[in-house]
């Protein structure tokens, strides 16, 4: 039955990608094309012959490609699809020319001529689905503004076929609204700030950051259009949203006799911007608002079939009576099969992991057996920790894509679970019964560990893990940096083994150190990993540089891993301090606090300075891109702002977005710290006791005058990374070594 259900299922989703013309075929390959062009240059593209055939998919219809050539011919690139054709470009790149493409800064160092491929190789991809996004990436990149550049989808070319498009989905709700009667105001007074659209978008929250800018709407709308057109052109396929069934409040000013449940709150946010309201499922008004919205999305932007919908994210529902969650379910699938009969919803099971108390085996099973098998397509999205599909029997026979999500909050800070997302999707093939129809990518945030995405890429086309991560991270050094070098290949190894190799409680997608909370007298300051790998690294990384210094991914990874560095001496720092506290000894708690707030974090914020990515400056100015007024930027640049440090008005969801850039380490964590620091002081030398409570408030006061800044800050490096980085290391090294901080 199970079995069967899941043929059926995957029999339709194959569906999806039928159909394609002679004209799609020339369109795909044109595109891998000026992809190439765009990587390499126009001249070493040319060494390239790139083609596209439906026919080389064979009956599997799995995204399939074809290497040969090169040693002096053409390297011939022939895939079933454009993204089939990219990843098999990336795959010559990676394994025949040592190359890298990556956040930081890509490694395109061509051998001459071009390796021959030895044997035709061909390879199809066991997944029919590598999905890429989490419902909050999109706010929490991009400085929390405007969506993906070209350069991100080129990114995604290596890894991805199937991915969230859902700019500009305001512009189409807010149509909907206004053709049901309610006036501008009330959906200006509904949808939240540019920083915080995911949550409204999942019923979280509304209002917050808001209102939007009318510009805004029209800035997206020619995004949603450029994105789309560039995803298409690879033949990717884009998953546009659907309605899910909230609804602003005003919706009752207009249909008095409207059945809505207000929901409880969510994040700490009080009712003036969560306890969203929710269409209930049954009333007349749900199809029509629900097919209304994606029939206009539809006309603006066309439909690849595949739709996003969560409705109970992170939102416990009205009732768990069964019968109300199958109808609530089947509500908004109706809705999107009243528009485009070919629809599948594509749902994030994150809600299952979320609040497993509330969703129990009759609550699941009412919720994925109220879709269709086969249209229904589930992200099991934190497989690689909490997989979902094990006690569900794979979703009760509903496809879904196995996700490795990686991060919360997209924070700076290195780990990763490498083992367990190396072993996570060939298991999950394996499970009896096993309705997985592809491996995705969930981060909340992207542009960090990079080293765990170039894995997943490798894992959307492999049948089987990797054998040997040791041997693979050492290859993926040379690649990185372009040069085989002893040092930093045993430097990621250490990493590897250490804060790559993340398992149990303190090891939770989440950058928890001192250095970026609230401080307390009870911080945690434990690690999953041995800090003296983390300085080895450090250490051989560094003897790197004479070879490496002009390398960007380098320089990169040698202001991350000094910054790793210094976060573990600011937790032994910080444990100096408390025990000095304590122990009521003034002068150890004076030197380890000026240690700590007045050489270690203006120190980091030096080295944050000297490399692109690490700059508040940049992160603001790609919030105030979309901005066509001064006052709009503003607007654009709190709202990132807020979300980097309090999230919300009063410190709401503190420092869950945190990260380490250069700007933000001076003028929002070392204020706090010294704050910190000082009070403490303070109480040992009066002799009156540390008031966290009053130390919280003052806090506070501290981050609102941070988001509320309109001070400017550099988008371009200053000093030299190498020079700051080895400074610092020949100041703490030693004395880590030596065990005397
Ligand atoms: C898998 O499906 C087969 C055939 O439908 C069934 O007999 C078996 O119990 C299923 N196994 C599991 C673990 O669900
Ligand atoms: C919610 O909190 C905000 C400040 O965070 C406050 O201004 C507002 O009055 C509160 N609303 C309610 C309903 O308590
Ligand atoms: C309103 O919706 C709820 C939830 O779907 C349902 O239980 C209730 O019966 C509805 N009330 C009316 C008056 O239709
Ligand atoms: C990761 O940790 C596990 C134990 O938790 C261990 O078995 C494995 O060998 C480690 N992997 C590496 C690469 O060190
Ligand atoms: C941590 O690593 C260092 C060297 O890398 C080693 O000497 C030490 O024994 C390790 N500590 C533990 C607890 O494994």
């Amino acid at each position: 039955m199970q079995a069967a259900a899941a043929a059926a299922a995957l029999g339709f989703l194959l569906l999806l990608l039928a159909g394609a013309s002679a004209g799609d075929e020339a369109r795909e390959a044109e595109a891998v094309r000026a992809l190439l062009a765009r990587l390499l240059g126009p001249g070493p593209a040319a060494a390239f012959s790139v083609s596209v055939q439906r026919s080389l998919a064979a009956e599997s219809g799995l995204d399939t490609y074809r290497l040969s050539g090169g040693g002096g011919a053409p390297v011939r690139v022939l895939g079933s699809t454009g993204v089939a054709a990219a990843a098999g470009l990336h795959r010559y790149l990676r394994d025949f020319c040592g190359c890298h493409v990556a956040w930081s800064g890509s490694q395109l160092h061509l051998p001459q001529p071009l390796p021959a491929v030895p044997d035709e190789l061909t390879e199809a991809t066991p997944n029919r689905y590598r999905y890429y996004q989490n419902g909050c990436t999109h706010s929490y990149s991009f400085g929390g503004g405007t969506g993906p550049a070209g350069t991100e989808i080129d990114w995604m070319t290596e890894r991805i076929n199937l991915a969230l498009a859902w700019t500009a989905r305001k512009l189409v709700s807010s149509q909907v609204y206004l053709a049901l009667g309610l006036t501008q105001l009330e959906i200006d007074e509904y949808f939240a700030g540019p920083a915080f659209l995911a949550w409204e978008r999942m019923g979280n929250l509304h209002t917050w950051g808001g209102p939007l800018p009318h510009s805004w709407h029209l800035k997206q709308l020619y995004l949603q259009h450029r994105i789309l057109d560039r995803m298409r052109s690879f033949g990717m396929i884009p998953v546009l949203p659907a309605f899910a069934g909230h609804v602003p409040k005003a919706i009752t000013r207009v249909f008095p006799q409207v059945n809505v449940t207000q929901m409880g709150s969510w994040g700490h946010f009080n009712c003036s911007y969560s306890c969203s309201f929710l269409l209930a499922p049954e009333d007349p008004l749900f199809p029509v608002v629900g097919s209304l919205f994606l029939r206009e999305l539809t006309k603006e932007f066309g439909t690849d079939h595949v739709y996003g919908a969560d409705t109970f994210n992170e939102m416990q529902p009205p009732s768990s009576e069964p019968s109300y969650l199958a109808t609530a379910t089947a509500a908004v699938y109706q809705a999107m099969v009243a528009v485009d009969p070919d629809a599948v919803w594509l749902l994030q099971g994150w809600l299952f992991q979320h609040q497993p108390q509330f969703w129990g085996p009759p609550q699941v099973e009412a919720v994925l057996r109220a879709v269709p098998r086969g249209r229904l397509l589930v992200l099991d999205l934190f497989a690689e920790s909490q997989p979902v599909y094990v006690r569900t029997a794979s979703f009760q026979g509903q496809p879904f894509i196995w996700c490795m999500l990686h991060n919360f909050g997209g924070n700076h800070g290195l780990f990763g679970a490498l083992e367990a997302v190396n072993r996570g999707p060939a298991a999950a093939r394996l499970f009896p019964n096993s309705t997985m129809v592809g491996t995705g990518m969930a981060p909340e945030g992207i542009g960090q560990n990079e080293v765990v995405y170039a894995l997943m890429a490798e894992l959307g086309w492999r049948k089987g893990p990797v054998a040997d991560l040791g041997a693979w991270v050492t290859s993926f050094a040379a690649r990185r940096y372009g040069v085989s070098h002893e040092g930093t290949e045993a430097a990621w190894r250490l990493l590897l083994r250490s804060v790559y190799n993340c398992s149990g409680e303190a090891c939770n997608g989440h950058n928890r150190s001192p250095l970026v909370r609230r401080p307390s007298l009870q911080m945690v300051t434990t690690v999953w990993y041995n800090r003296s790998d983390v300085f080895e690294a450090w250490r051989l990384l560094l003897t790197a540089t004479p070879t490496l210094a002009t390398s960007p991914s380098f320089r990169y990874d040698l202001v991350d891993l000094t910054r790793q560095a210094v976060q573990e001496l600011v937790s032994l720092y910080y444990e100096e301090v408390r025990t000095a506290y304590l122990n009521k000894e003034l002068v150890p708690l004076l030197r380890a606090a000026g240690i700590l707030a007045y050489e270690l974090l203006p120190s980091l914020d030096n080295i944050l300075a000297s490399d692109s990515h690490f700059l508040l400056g940049s992160w603001l100015a790609q919030a105030r891109a979309a901005a066509v007024s001064e006052a709009e930027a503003h607007f654009y640049e709190q709202n990132s702002r807020y979300q980097l440090t309090l999230w919300g008005p009063e410190g709401n969801i503190l420092d869950y977005a945190n990260k380490q850039l250069a700007g933000l380490v001076a003028d929002y964590y070392t204020p706090r710290w010294r704050l910190f620091l000082e009070t403490l002081v303070d109480s040992l030398v009066r002799g009156i006791p540390f008031q966290q409570h009053q130390f919280e408030t003052h806090a506070l006061q501290l981050g609102q005058t941070f988001a509320l800044s309109t001070r400017r800050y550099p988008s371009h490096p200053q000093g030299d990374t190498v020079d700051l980085a080895k400074k610092l290391f020949l100041k703490y090294y030693p004395r880590w070594v030596a065990g005397s901080l």
